[in-house]
């Protein structure tokens, strides 16, 4: 099923955040009402007065189940759900503590699955709706220093597919997104890092565009980076330790340490 953007109600978590803030301009340029939603309520409430009535704003704190409660009845009946919103949870395994964990796992994976238990059957009985989700490349490749960030990144493409299956003919569709590494704004870009040699990076138009597509056209799954990490990420299913032996070569246990400690305030 796909759905028109314009006039469409869409729930965008995240919202706050350096791939949100571009996901709710375009997706209003276009004509939906989108409901933003994050912590920082100052920045939602920037978005709304700069684009004007069809941004309603709902803060909610993801790692608070009852907020995730709180924020399906202010979003009300949406067409769409772009579950967008996460934590870096970077750094190696013994480096987080208890409440980080969890923290992540219920930021990351938790949320989208509550919100789409909540959000879903509503969509399933008027006929139509998009469940987009925003995983990463993270979610098709495990290296070192990244193992928190990416079970919540396999478990979100595990889920959107499932889920996915699960709706096959009820006229609501799942998408899950994975970008690489995204320059000039969002949680990559705030380090202020450089990728490993080879890596790339992508737009944040193009998680953007990968979004407006996920809507309109319902494919399961999208990758948004350049072509080399998109090929890695189709050989790490049949053979992961090549790839990630690959970035071990590449400096990227080096490099998502230093990503780990630059990330620390958004654990
Ligand atoms: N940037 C990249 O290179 C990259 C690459 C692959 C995948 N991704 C994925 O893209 C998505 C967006 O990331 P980004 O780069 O835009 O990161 P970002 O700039 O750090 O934004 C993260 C967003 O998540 C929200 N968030 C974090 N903790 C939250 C909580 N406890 N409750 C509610 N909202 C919370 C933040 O809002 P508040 O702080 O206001 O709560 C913010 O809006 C994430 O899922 C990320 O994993 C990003």
């Amino acid at each position: 099923m796909t759905i028109p953007i314009s006039g469409a109600r869409v729930l965008l978590t995240g919202a706050s955040g350096g791939i949100g803030d571009a996901i709710a301009r375009e997706l209003h340029g276009r004509g939906a009402t989108v409901v933003v939603s994050g912590r920082r309520a100052e920045l939602l409430d920037a978005l709304r007065e700069e684009l004007g009535p069809r941004i309603e704003c709902a803060p909610a704190d993801l790692a608070k189940a009852k907020e995730v409660d709180g924020l399906v009845a202010a979003a009300g009946a949406v067409d769409v759900l772009v579950a967008n919103a996460g934590l870096p949870a970077s750094g190696p395994y013994d480096g987080f503590t208890v409440d980080e964990i969890d923290r992540a796992l219920m930021v990351n994976l938790r949320a989208p699955i509550q919100l789409t238990r909540a959000l879903a059957p509503a969509m399933v009985g008027r006929g139509k709706g998009q469940l987009v989700y925003i995983s990463s490349i993270s979610g098709k490749i495990a290296t070192s220093g990244a193992s928190l960030y990416s079970a919540t990144k396999f478990g979100l493409r595990g889920y959107a597919f499932g889920v996915g299956r699960d709706l096959t003919g009820s006229g609501v569709g799942a998408s899950c997104v994975f970008p690489g590494f995204i320059s000039d704004a969002g949680m990559f870009a705030d380090t202020g890092l450089e990728t490993p040699p080879g890596i790339g990076t992508s737009k944040p138009e193009e998680v953007v565009a990968a979004v407006v597509k996920a809507i309109e056209r319902g494919p399961s799954e999208i990758d948004v980076a350049p072509a080399f990490v998109r090929a890695s990420a189709k050989l790490s299913g049949i053979a992961p330790n090549l790839v990630a032996g690959i970035s071990t070569r590449l400096g990227g246990e080096k490099f998502a340490g230093e990503f780990g400690k630059r990330q620390q305030d958004k654990q």
